[in-house]
């Protein structure tokens, strides 16, 4: 897109344009050499220069603040639509940016789709839509008809902020750059794979979108399934976004269902107490389950994965464990196994480890864990970008690499729907302490699996 472009973003008044999309604007322009116009458009109807005002705190921008407008809707009114798209009219390149609440969207999607703002298949009209891309695979289903009723694939992006991070991308230039590390990466020589999404802190105030959603909704359907798949898919003939996420869709179609007896569930001591949280919520806050993967290349191949809020640390990693080496006799004393462990550190403190043993430094032959570091901000001098700057990056310049596809997510909903089903029919959460790694069930299901036991950074030597 070139010249200046429209964004119009429904619920910009709201928490995540003020805090993700509107911040990341300010250098986005700048870098894609073209010029924004932002149209706010809500139910509240601040004054024109109450929004340039908020679009000026938040963006940190007084030109993007300049040029600024707010338009009041009535979601379930189309006609109330009618001055966006009076301001869109002559209009070189438009998008919008469903920023609100899901049960908005159909409404929106509706009135965009009547009034003519976009039309099928113009690619000077994009749509950009954030999670939760459903509540189940019938509700997924049923947006992407939506979606489809009045975009074409291609103007369609569909945010998972987790493909747009720098080190997640990193994973595709770890994998298939490096001729190292293909050919290990396989049943053959993985032992096991484990994924850890950990957020220190709790849910906050939002108890009104949380203790509807859980933690398999909010985290494991999406960022980390997409995590795995960009892990487990085979080669993609190209990077081009088509082959990337037909690669995905064939490592997510391989993944079975997750299996009930397979999972743990936690709630963090506390949540009842959070505001705005029902007093009897069984509503999971941290959760772990095994992902089987049947296709040559995982087949048997313990994979586990955990999410949850409240945790002892912030830290997302994917650890790739090797299998031991056969053995290890020094002077006829057998020596202490050292795992291998591949540690991809999407955050904090990004980069990646390969763990391996080292001798000990001496007279002795001694082996000790002994870490081999990237750290990734040392690759480049600026800041790493926020991962919403590379998401409208992405919109602006059409690419899709960073955007999950139709099929995906409905894939995704086909693998955890299982578990959300049976939790949410019975049972109750395992209750854990507040800056824990969650419940003991978790560790005794990753160690009864053959995966030995949870790994992150820091508190394994050789891996900080
Ligand atoms: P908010 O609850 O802050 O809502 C955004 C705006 O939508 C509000 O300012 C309000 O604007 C409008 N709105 C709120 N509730 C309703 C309603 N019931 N009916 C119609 N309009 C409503 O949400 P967030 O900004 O936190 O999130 C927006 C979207 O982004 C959601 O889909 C959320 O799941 C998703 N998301 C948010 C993240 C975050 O960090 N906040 C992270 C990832 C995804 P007005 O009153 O002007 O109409
Ligand atoms: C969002 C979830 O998608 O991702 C939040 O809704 C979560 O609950 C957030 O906190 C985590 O993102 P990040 O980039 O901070 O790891």
């Amino acid at each position: 897109m070139s010249g200046t472009v429209d964004l119009v973003i429904f619920g910009a008044s709201g928490d995540l344009s003020r805090r993700k999309i509107l911040p990341s604007l300010t250098h986005l322009a700048a870098r894609n050499g073209s010029a924004l116009r932002v149209i706010g458009a809500g139910r509240s109807h601040p004054s024109q220069q109450e929004f340039r005002d908020l679009v000026n705190e938040s963006s940190g921008s007084p030109e993007l603040a300049a040029t600024a407008e707010w338009v009041q809707i009535n979601y379930r009114d189309p006609a109330s639509f009618a001055p966006v798209k009076a301001m869109l009219d002559g209009t070189s390149s438009a998008i919008f940016y469903l920023a609100t609440p899901p049960e908005t969207f159909s409404d929106i999607l509706g009135a965009v789709g009547q009034s003519g703002m976009a039309i099928k298949g113009d690619q000077s009209r994009r749509i950009v839509v954030e999670k939760p891309l459903g509540h189940d695979l019938a509700s997924a289903r049923k947006l992407n008809a939506q979606l489809a009723a009045t975009f074409d694939e291609e103007q369609i992006f569909r945010i998972d902020h987790y493909l747009a991070k720098d080190t997640v991308q990193n994973v595709l230039a770890l994998r298939f750059s490096n001729s190292l590390f293909e050919p290990v990466w396989n049943r053959n020589l993985v032992e096991s794979i484990l994924i850890t999404a950990a957020e220190e802190e709790g849910i906050g105030l939002r108890a009104g979108y949380y203790d509807r959603i859980g933690a398999v909704r909010d985290m494991i359907q999406n960022h980390v399934l997409q995590l795995l798949a960009l892990v487990t898919m085979e080669p993609p003939i190209t990077f081009d976004a088509d082959y990337i996420r037909r690669a995905k869709r064939l490592a997510l179609r391989s993944m079975s269902p997750l299996d009930p007896s397979s999972a743990v569930r936690g709630q963090y001591e506390g949540y009842l107490d959070e505001e705005g949280v029902s007093p009897d919520s069984r509503r999971e806050t941290y959760a772990a389950a095994r992902v089987s993967i049947e296709n040559w290349r995982w087949d048997g191949v313990p994979i586990y994965v955990r999410s949850g809020k409240a945790l002892k640390r912030r830290a997302t990693e994917v650890v790739i464990k090797l299998r031991d080496a056969p053995m290890l006799r020094v002077g006829g004393r057998r020596q202490r196994g050292i795992p291998t462990l591949i540690v991809i550190r999407i955050q904090p403190d990004e980069g990646i480890t390969l763990r391996i043993g080292a001798k000990r430094p001496g007279v002795r032959f001694e082996m000790v864990p002994a870490g081999m570091k990237l750290d990734y901000a040392r690759l480049t001098r600026q800041a790493l970008p926020d991962a919403y700057e590379n998401v409208l990056s992405e919109v602006l310049a059409g690419g899709h690499s960073a955007f999950p596809g139709g099929e995906e997510i409905e894939l995704s909903w086909e693998i955890v729907d299982p578990l959300i089903k049976a939790w949410e029919a019975d049972g109750h959460p395992e209750p854990y302490p507040v800056g824990s790694w969650g419940p003991q069930a978790a560790d005794d299901l990753v160690g009864s699996g053959g995966a030995g036991r949870w790994i992150v950074s820091g508190d394994e030597p050789g891996t900080a």
